[in-house]
C-alpha cells in the first residue's frame, strides 16, 4: 500500500518501513533508503547479529527475517538477502532470476545501487556502524574512537597477539566466523594447554612462551598486531578463593595483569606508529573484590560489561570483559535456531540431563566431599559435572566430550598428549566460552577479510 503511495509520489521511500510497509517509521533503515517503524526495528537490529558456523548472517539484511535466502559470494561481505523482498522491493518473481546467476553478488556489493525500491544508501558502512553501536557506547569518546571504514576490497587478514592463551579459545572462535588469521601469537607456559593448541591449530599458533619474558625488542619483530587478548589467571583475585593473594602480591599469579598491561601498552604504541588501530579484551572473573576490579578498571581506562555465557549457551559462566572491540555493551542474543540452550542437546544419545544448564563456582564449601570435586571447584567447575547426567536411571558424570559442547568447543578438542579425564577438565574450567568470544568478534567481520 505505502510502495503504492511512493510509486504516485504521494510518499517519500524514507518514510516507510522497508520491514513492514507501515509509514510512521522511528529510524532510518541503515542499508538501504527507507525506514524501519519502531516495532521492526529491535528485530531487525537482534537479526543483525545473528550468524551461522560458516560465518554468514542467518537473516535477510533488508527485513531481518526471511525464510529462502540467498547468500552474497563475496567472502568479505557474507549478507544475505530474502526472496521476498526482492519480489516486493524489486518486481514480482525477479527472485527466479537471481536465484539461477552464481556467483551471485548481492545489492551491497554490486555497482548498480538502485533496484526498483531497493535503493542502496550512500555511505550504509558508516550508517551500519551508527545503528548497530550507537545505544551502546555511552561515551562519545567511546564512540569517536571507532576505527574508520574498511572498504571490502581493503579488508586484509587479522594478525592477533593472545596473551595466557589457555587452549587457543581466540583462533578458535576466529576460525568459526571464518575471519582471516594472517599471524596468531600465544604466551602461554601450561605444557598440556600449548599441546592441546599445537594438536588442534599446528600450523597457525606461534607459541612464544612465558608474558613475563616478552620485550618490546620482540613485539616490534612480531607485530604491529590487529588484536590483543587475554585473561589472566584468576585464582588469586577470586573471592572464592579463601587463600587468594589479591592483585598485588608479587609471589601471586594476580599481578600477571600488569605483564598484560605492560605488553598492550607497547603493542599500542607499536600499531599507532604504524597508523594502525589496536582492538584489545582483557576478561577475568567477577567474583573478585572490588578494589581488583577498580584497579584493572583504572589501569585500562575503560568499565567492564559482564557477559554470561548462560544467555547463549548451557552453562553459568559470568566473566567481565575490558576492551575496545565495536559493540562490546550490546547485548547478547540466542536467536540462531541451532543455537545449544540446554545440557541436554550436549548428552551422548540414550543419557538424561538432571539440570537445564551447568552452574559456575558455588560458595557452599561444605558440599566438597572429595579431593577431585575439590580440584575442579577451584577451577570453576562444580560438582555439577558430577552427577549431571542419568544413564539407565543411574546417576553419571558428564563425558568430557558433553562438556566440550557445553563450551562450544569441537568434540574430542582436548583430547591430546594422553591427558587424564581431569587434565581434560582442568583445561576446560579455566577456557572461555566459545559462543561469548564469537559474540565479541562478530563486528571484526567488517574490519577484516573472511575466508
Ligand atoms: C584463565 S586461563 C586462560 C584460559 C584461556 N582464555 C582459554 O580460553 O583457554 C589463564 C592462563 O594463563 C596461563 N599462564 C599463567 N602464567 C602465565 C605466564 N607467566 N605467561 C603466560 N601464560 C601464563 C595459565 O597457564 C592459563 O592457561
Ligand atoms: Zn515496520
Ligand atoms: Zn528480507
Ligand atoms: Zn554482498
Amino acid at each position: 500500500m505505502s510502495l503504492k503511495k511512493v510509486q504516485e509520489k504521494c510518499l517519500d521511500l524514507e518514510k516507510v518501513c522497508l520491514v513492514c510497509g507501515k509509514s510512521d517509521i522511528s529510524c532510518l533503515h541503515p542499508l538501504f533508503v527507507g525506514g524501519l517503524c519502531n516495532n521492526c526495528q529491535v528485530g531487525y537490529w537482534e537479526s543483525l547479529h545473528v550468524m551461522d558456523d560458516d560465518g554468514y548472517y542467518m537473516y535477510c539484511c533488508v527485513c531481518g527475517g526471511g525464510t529462502k535466502l540467498l547468500l552474497c559470494d563475496n567472502q568479505n561481505c557474507c549478507r544475505c538477502f530474502c526472496t521476498f523482498c526482492l519480489d516486493v522491493l524489486i518486481k514480482e518473481n525477479v527472485s527466479c532470476q537471481h536465484l539461477s546467476i552464481s556467483p551471485w553478488l548481492c545489492f551491497l556489493c554490486i555497482e548498480k545501487s538502485r533496484h526498483g525500491f531497493l535503493i542502496r544508501r550512500d555511505g550504509w558502512f558508516e550508517s551500519l556502524n551508527s545503528f548497530v553501536y550507537k545505544d551502546f557506547s555511552t561515551k562519545d569518546a567511546e564512540i569517536m574512537e571507532l576505527p574508520a571504514v574498511v572498504p571490502l576490497n581493503e579488508r586484509r587478514p587479522i594478525r592477533v597477539l593472545s596473551l595466557f592463551d589457555g587452549i587457543c579459545t581466540g583462533l578458535l572462535a576466529l576460525k568459526k566466523l571464518n575471519i582471516m588469521v594472517e599471524c596468531y601469537y600465544a604466551s602461554e607456559i601450561d605444557l598440556e594447554a600449548i599441546c592441546v593448541a599445537q594438536v588442534q591449530h599446528s600450523h597457525q599458533v606461534v607459541h612464544i612462551g612465558d608474558i613475563r619474558k616478552i620485550y618490546d625488542k620482540q613485539l616490534l619483530e612480531w607485530g604491529p598486531f590487529d588484536l590483543v587478548i587475554g585473561g589472566s589467571p584468576c585464582n588469586d583475585l577470586s573471592i572464592v578463593n579463601p587463600a587468594r593473594k589479591g592483585i598485588w602480591s608479587s609471589d601471586g599469579s594476580g599481578v600477571l595483569f600488569f605483564e598484560f598491561v605492560r605488553v598492550l601498552r607497547s603493542c599500542q604504541l607499536i600499531a599507532s606508529c604504524n597508523n594502525q588501530f589496536l582492538y584489545w579484551i582483557f576478561e577475568n572473573v567477577v567474583s573478585m573484590d572490588r578494589a581488583s576490579k577498580a584497579t584493572i578498571t583504572h589501569f585500562l581506562q575503560k568499565d567492564p560489561v559482564c557477559l554470561d555465557a548462560k544467555q547463549i549457551s548451557p552453562a553459568h559462566r559470568p566473566r567481565y570483559f575490558w576492551g575496545n572491540l565495536p559493540g562490546m555493551k550490546r547485548p547478547m542474543f540466542g536467536l540462531r535456531e541451532d543455537t545449544v540452550l540446554t545440557l541436554q542437546e550436549c548428552l551422548e544419545p540414550g543419557r538424561t540431563a538432571t539440570i537445564t544448564k551447568l552452574r559456575t563456582i558455588t560458595t557452599n564449601l561444605n558440599s566438597i566431599q572429595s579431593k577431585c570435586i575439590h580440584d575442579t571447584r577451584s577451577l570453576g567447575l562444580t560438582d555439577d559435572v558430577f552427577n549431571t547426567a542419568a544413564q539407565r536411571n543411574r546417576l553419571d558424570s558428564l563425558w568430557i566430550t558433553e562438556i566440550e559442547r557445553v563450551f562450544g568447543f569441537p568434540d574430542h578438542y582436548t583430547d591430546a598428549c594422553n591427558m587424564t579425564r581431569l587434565g581434560r577438565l582442568r583445561l576446560l574450567g579455566k577456557a572461555w566460552s566459545v559462543p561469548v568470544i564469537k559474540h565479541l568478534f562478530i563486528p571484526l567481520k567488517d574490519y577484516f577479510s573472511s575466508c
